[in-house]
């Protein structure tokens, strides 16, 4: 059975794609670039912090208030207080979101150390709570973002009859536990579980680098949709050439030089976007997307970027690396230190 709530706004015909929540990344700048080069079929906001003084961040609120993808956006919270989660679940229904998101994976210490976002799977009765205070208060889609246990994935199963108790409208699920982090290869039979054990649609995250891997992990978990986020800054075509490939039409084969493209747009966006603009620190600011960008490609190209500091430097760098009708790489190198263990998925 599916949620009655998702089924309006899922695609019918073929697994759904998510962009993944990524602080300081999937602003408004990122949407307003990703969407034209094919864009998700669903978005998700980063995360808003909740705590009882907290109000819901301006900037977040402008990528929910003026959405230019015409898709849905679900705004994330996390947190642990539960009268703050509720009213700024209320706060956010007031914009036009398809539904609230609540973080159950952030590994970042000291969220942990708070008791949010991963750190909340330490305290399953806690989560219980959670989860039914909100869904009473939200009459709409309610949905979360998990990891599959914080020290292990043998407790993903408890975790899992209290998503079943709470009728959450659909699971996203980051394949590995809080304490792998990003270092390494998912578990796509946890993902699998939740498929079996779970009535709402459940979307695998977690590695999705390109179409091959994407496919293996619908495969492989039997998952409603995907949701991608560090392989989608690297390839914002990705969901274009995973919906071909789903649909069985002609995908995008982007060169080198549209990747520039790509990176120009963005950086004119976020530079745009700024309330104050200084141009060294839009280099740190771009850097933080290049990081990803810069996989598969020649490893000069990310040594350059990891210490350009003049907005010479950055843009001297993507030049000489890009500027070339070569096509992209289809994927990052193995033995990528930021993509980890993506060819697992494969095996
Ligand atoms: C820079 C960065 C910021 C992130 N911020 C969030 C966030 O705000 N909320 C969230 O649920 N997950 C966040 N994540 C985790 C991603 O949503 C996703 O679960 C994770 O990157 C694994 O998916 P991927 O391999 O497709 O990137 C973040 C990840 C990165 C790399």
């Amino acid at each position: 059975m599916t949620s009655i709530h998702m089924t309006s706004l899922l695609p019918t015909h073929r697994p759904a794609l998510y962009l993944a929540p990524m602080q300081d990344v999937t602003d408004l700048p990122f949407l307003k670039v990703i969407h034209p080069r094919g864009g998700a079929d669903v978005y998700v906001t980063e995360y808003f912090r909740v705590h009882p003084e907290s109000r819901p961040n301006a900037w977040i609120l402008r990528s929910i208030d003026e959405n230019p993808t015409g898709k849905p956006i679900f705004a994330q919270m996390i947190g642990q207080e539960i009268d703050a989660l509720v009213r700024t679940a209320k706060e956010l229904l007031e914009h036009p979101v398809a539904g609230i998101d609540l973080n159950l994976g952030c590994p970042a210490p000291v969220v942990c150390r708070k008791e949010a976002g991963g750190g909340l799977l330490r305290n399953l009765p806690k989560v219980d709570r959670i989860l039914g205070a909100l869904r009473d208060a939200i009459p709409g889609r309610f949905t979360v973002k998990t990891r599959i246990g914080y020290h292990h994935h043998d407790e993903f199963p408890q975790l899992l009859e209290i998503f079943r108790k709470h009728a959450i409208d659909a699971l996203a699920i980051h394949g590995r536990t809080v304490e792998e982090r990003y270092s390494t290869p998912v578990h796509p039979d946890c993902v699998k579980l939740a498929v079996d054990g779970l009535p709402c649609p459940v979307i695998a995250n977690g590695n999705v680098v390109d179409v091959p891997t994407g496919l293996a992990y619908l495969e492989k978990s039997g998952a409603a949709g995907l949701m991608i986020g560090r392989g989608a800054i690297r390839n914002p075509w990705l969901f274009a050439q995973l919906r071909a490939a789903l649909e069985g039409t002609p995908p995008p084969a982007p060169t080198c030089r549209d990747l520039l493209d790509h990176v120009l747009l963005l950086h004119d966006e976020l530079a745009a976007s700024a309330t104050r603009f200084d141009e060294l620190g839009h280099v740190q600011r771009m850097k933080k997307t290049m990081v990803f960008v810069t996989q598969g490609h020649d490893p000069d190209f990310e040594f350059r970027i990891r210490r350009a500091k003049t907005p010479d430097d950055f843009h001297s760098a993507c030049r000489d690396h890009l500027d070339r009708d070569d096509p992209m790489p289809p994927a990052p190198q193995e033995g990528s230190r930021v993509f980890c263990g993506f060819a697992e998925l494969l095996a």
